[in-house]
């Protein structure tokens, strides 16, 4: 079992990172009223595990939904606050969100609003959830096909990790947690980028001990970020290398590419224009491009309408001044932020990069 602390400026919180960790959740809800959110299908899949948290608590509540992109809104959002309305949830209250990154990032958005923000806790399902989404207090929903449009930052005040849920997870599932992690490897340390590129398969076949280690550093990694810049005002923009582009090919497809994988082609893009502008030497770049094409087999991409992606682009939340801006790469931790690109520049990194994944697409 690994403990981590994030300390953010009006809050701090322990991360609970190993196998079956969830048991200790019920002493924290003891005594206190608990909204439960959760994913339908992570119910039916670990309804022992979910159901005995449920009993540890007299007070509950419990709200279930099908956790998809298009349910990421606000009539989902309606519907959960007009719940702890109706139930008379109050200011003490704690909601816990069980499941991956779509109902963490919907559960907290409804604690940040309801009575002003109440606590909540992370229970991620997901290894995408668990390395990235859970931690941080970036909390939101989408809005008129704009990724996470509508949000508030809200830090939750505990994180379970109990990566016995990850037993369920389909393969498609474990690339997606692995797009968030290679990111970490590209943004931090050459030591994180071998880790991650030497153990890949082992993480791909959740060997638990490997697991464990690479969600502990990924959210170190994340925390010490999420510490000196809480809301995004500067080096927490690094998070988001190839998210830029992730965003736009999941909204393009009509969110049939899934987050994470879409954040691996995002990855690979946001290299390509590195290397196009001249910013990352070629050894490393050639370096960095070797990690994406151990990936690059398990990647599902469909759907995407190369004519939308520049629009959608237009209107991600990092912009300024009306103009994209990217998060590129000098070297292996070296990362550049606010880098504007010519509307041709972005489009011929995204043709190398879908080149790239050539055999896996079917683009629109
Ligand atoms: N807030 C943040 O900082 C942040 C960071 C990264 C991503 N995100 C958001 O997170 C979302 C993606 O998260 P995700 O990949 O966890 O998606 P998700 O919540 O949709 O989960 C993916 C799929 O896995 C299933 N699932 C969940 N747990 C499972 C388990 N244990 N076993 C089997 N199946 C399981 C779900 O039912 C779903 O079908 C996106 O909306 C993205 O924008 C937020």
């Amino acid at each position: 079992m690994n403990k981590i602390k994030i300390a953010t400026r009006g809050n701090s919180y322990q991360v609970i990172i190993g196998y079956k960790v969830s048991k200790y959740l019920s002493h924290e809800l003891r005594d206190k009223k608990i909204f439960f959110i959760t994913d339908k299908n992570v119910y039916k899949l670990h309804k022992e595990t979910i159901d005995r948290i449920y009993a540890s608590c007299k007070q509950k509540e419990v709200y279930t939904f099908t956790a998809t992109e298009k349910n990421k809104n606000f009539n989902e959002l309606e519907k959960i606050l007009n719940q702890l309305t109706i139930k008379n949830f109050q200011r003490d209250s704690i909601i816990v969100a069980i499941g991956g990154g779509i109902v963490g990032d919907i559960a907290g958005f409804a604690a940040a609003i309801f009575m002003r923000g109440i606590k909540f806790i992370q229970l991620p399902t997901t290894l995408l959830a668990a390395v990235d989404s859970s931690v941080g207090g970036k909390t939101g929903i989408n809005y008129k096909g704009t990724k996470n449009l509508i949000g508030s930052f809200h830090q939750p005040s505990l994180v379970l990790a109990d990566t016995g849920f990850f037993d369920t997870l389909p393969k498609e599932e474990i690339i997606c947690g692995i797009g968030e992690i290679i990111k970490y490897g590209f943004i931090s340390t050459t030591k994180m980028f071998d880790f991650i590129s030497d153990n890949f398969q082992k993480v791909l076949d959740l060997d638990y001990f490997v697991i464990d280690r690479i969600v502990a550093e990924s959210i170190r990694i994340k925390g010490a970020v999420v510490k000196a810049d809480e809301k995004e005002l500067g080096l927490r923009k690094i998070l988001n290398f190839g998210h830029t582009f992730a965003h736009a090919f999941e909204v393009s497809s009509g969110h049939k590419i899934k987050h994470g994988q879409a954040v691996i082609i995002g990855i690979a893009c946001a290299l390509i224009l590195s290397k196009n502008k001249h910013l990352i030497k070629a050894d490393e770049f050639n370096r960095a491009i070797q990690l994406i094409d151990k990936v690059k087999p398990f990647v599902l991409i469909n759907g995407i309408n190369k004519n939308d992606l520049i629009q959608i682009m237009m209107r991600d939340k990092k912009n300024r001044d009306g103009k994209i801006k990217f998060v590129l790469l000098k070297s292996i931790g070296e990362v550049l932020i606010d880098v504007e690109a010519r509307d041709s520049e972005i489009l011929k990194a995204i043709n190398s990069a879908l080149e790239l994944f050539k055999d896996k697409n079917e683009i629109v």
